[in-house]
């Protein structure tokens, strides 16, 4: 039953996948002579020499990736109620607290929940750092833990909606287990937190009428509208409520929380991470086009082809940079040097071209100006780095062998990393 979900899960993206990259350029010698936005330059032209500077600085970038690009992040008051649903002290043979957290939230008359699923290393020093990231198809697939609660008004039905649909079921627990490593985690001293993507801004178009996106209002007026954030801005919204949770929390130390996000997940922590500084560190894994990768190098994912796929995940008013990358006001060195002077980290995959390794790096590699006025190290050389060899001080990278994906490679290197910054 479970493998006849995850290969339709399979031809589903293989599907995705085929006709979106009829339209990619995979060529170096094809990039247009470019340009990046400066960084240290305000909108008005003056110099940013300072952090004081930076900082100013820091809020119109802010603001342009906010109006032009990802949307505005819903505002509106939200009321919300945390409640632990389940805890056991001997989750993962004895090894891990397992804690299940309700966030119910409720605005506009409607309430819509978002269950926190948490494991910490019940031997370790409390209280814990931990990693926090969304999931693609519900908690119980993390991790092959029958005690993981699937809410069942929240069911994967492959037939109905096709995957992109906010509900998550039984038959397919445990299938993303080698994505998570929960193991390596908790024996390295980490807790681990997750939520379901779905149950926030279900990945399909009008997803936005369903989940936790259906409590707020979609804007007055045209403009509005237009700059309102859709589904990548509501994935970031739910990682700072969850950080909300964190801070009420004794046993998870809310200083070291270290968000990580894979693919349009990626984008979103990255999103959620520029935004809101309270997480202390931030990985993107294989976040390719409008996550780390550089739109200027119009290469693999574009913005045309993203916004044709993907026309729920940014603002409506990003479309108007459909092959005009060169008119956008920032790039995406802009959105990892707002992590600055926290550490962050960008990985990449060999065969991933899809998501533009290069760019991605190259994004990690100009945002260490901004590093370099705190008198942070960051990334060295513009050349890119050969394969399995992680880099840097501050901003980490690593391109690995393989493919799209999270692999235990890809943990090793970001536990080693989050270790020369959490330990005390
Ligand atoms: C598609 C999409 C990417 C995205 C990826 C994923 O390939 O084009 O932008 O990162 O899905 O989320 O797996």
């Amino acid at each position: 039953m479970k493998y006849y979900y995850l290969t339709l899960l399979l031809i589903f993206f293989s599907f995705e996948n085929y006709a979106q990259k009829e339209w990619a350029v995979y060529d170096e010698a094809l990039i247009p002579e470019y340009q990046l936005p400066a960084l240290m330059k305000t909108d008005k032209g003056k110099d940013v020499t300072t952090v004081k500077e930076w900082r100013q600085r820091r809020k119109e970038l802010l603001q342009h990736f906010a109006t032009e690009m990802y949307g505005i992040t819903p505002g509106e008051k939200v009321k919300v109620q945390f409640k632990t649903i389940e805890k056991s002290e001997q989750a993962l043979n004895g090894k891990a607290v397992r804690k299940q957290i309700l966030a119910t939230f409720s605005a506009n008359g409607r309430t819509a929940p978002m269950n926190i699923l948490i494991y910490l290393p019940k031997n370790a020093h409390k209280p814990v750092p931990l990693f926090v990231g969304l999931n693609f198809y519900g908690n119980q697939t993390i991790c092959d833990d029958p005690a993981i609660l699937t809410n069942e008004a929240y069911c994967l039905n492959v037939e109905e909606k096709g995957v992109y649909n906010n509900k998550s079921s039984e038959a397919i627990r445990g299938v993303q287990s080698e994505r998570w490593c929960v193991d390596s985690i908790i024996n390295a001293g980490y807790g681990l937190a997750t939520i379901y993507y779905g149950e926030l801004y279900p990945d399909y178009e009008e997803g936005r009428e369903a989940g936790v996106a259906s409590l707020f209002s979609t804007g007055k007026n045209e403009k509005e509208k237009n700059e309102q954030g859709q589904a990548i801005s509501i994935w970031s919204w739910g990682l700072s409520r969850a950080m909300d949770y964190f801070e009420t929390d004794e046993d998870i130390d809310e200083k070291k929380i270290i968000l990580m996000g894979h693919s349009r997940l990626g984008k979103a922590a990255l999103w959620a991470g520029a935004q809101d500084e309270r997480f202390a560190i931030i990985i993107s894994n294989d976040s390719g086009c409008g996550g780390a990768a550089l739109f200027r190098r119009k290469i693999g994912e574009t913005a045309r082809i993203i916004n044709a796929y993907f026309p729920h995940w940014f603002c409506g008013k990003f479309k108007q940079y459909n092959e005009r990358e060169e008119f956008l006001p920032v790039d995406q060195h802009a959105l990892i040097a707002l992590m600055a002077p926290r550490p962050v980290y960008v990985a990449s995959a060999e065969d991933d071209l899809w998501a533009d390794p290069k760019g991605e790096y190259l994004s990690a590699y100009h945002a260490g100006e901004v590093y370099g006025l705190y008198g942070l190290k960051a990334l060295g050389s513009s050349e890119m780095p050969p394969v399995n060899a992680p880099q840097g001080n501050y901003i980490g990278y690593h391109i690995r062998t393989g493919g799209h994906d999270v692999t235990p490679y890809d943990w090793s290197c970001y536990l080693t990393f989050v270790k020369r910054f959490l330990s005390e």
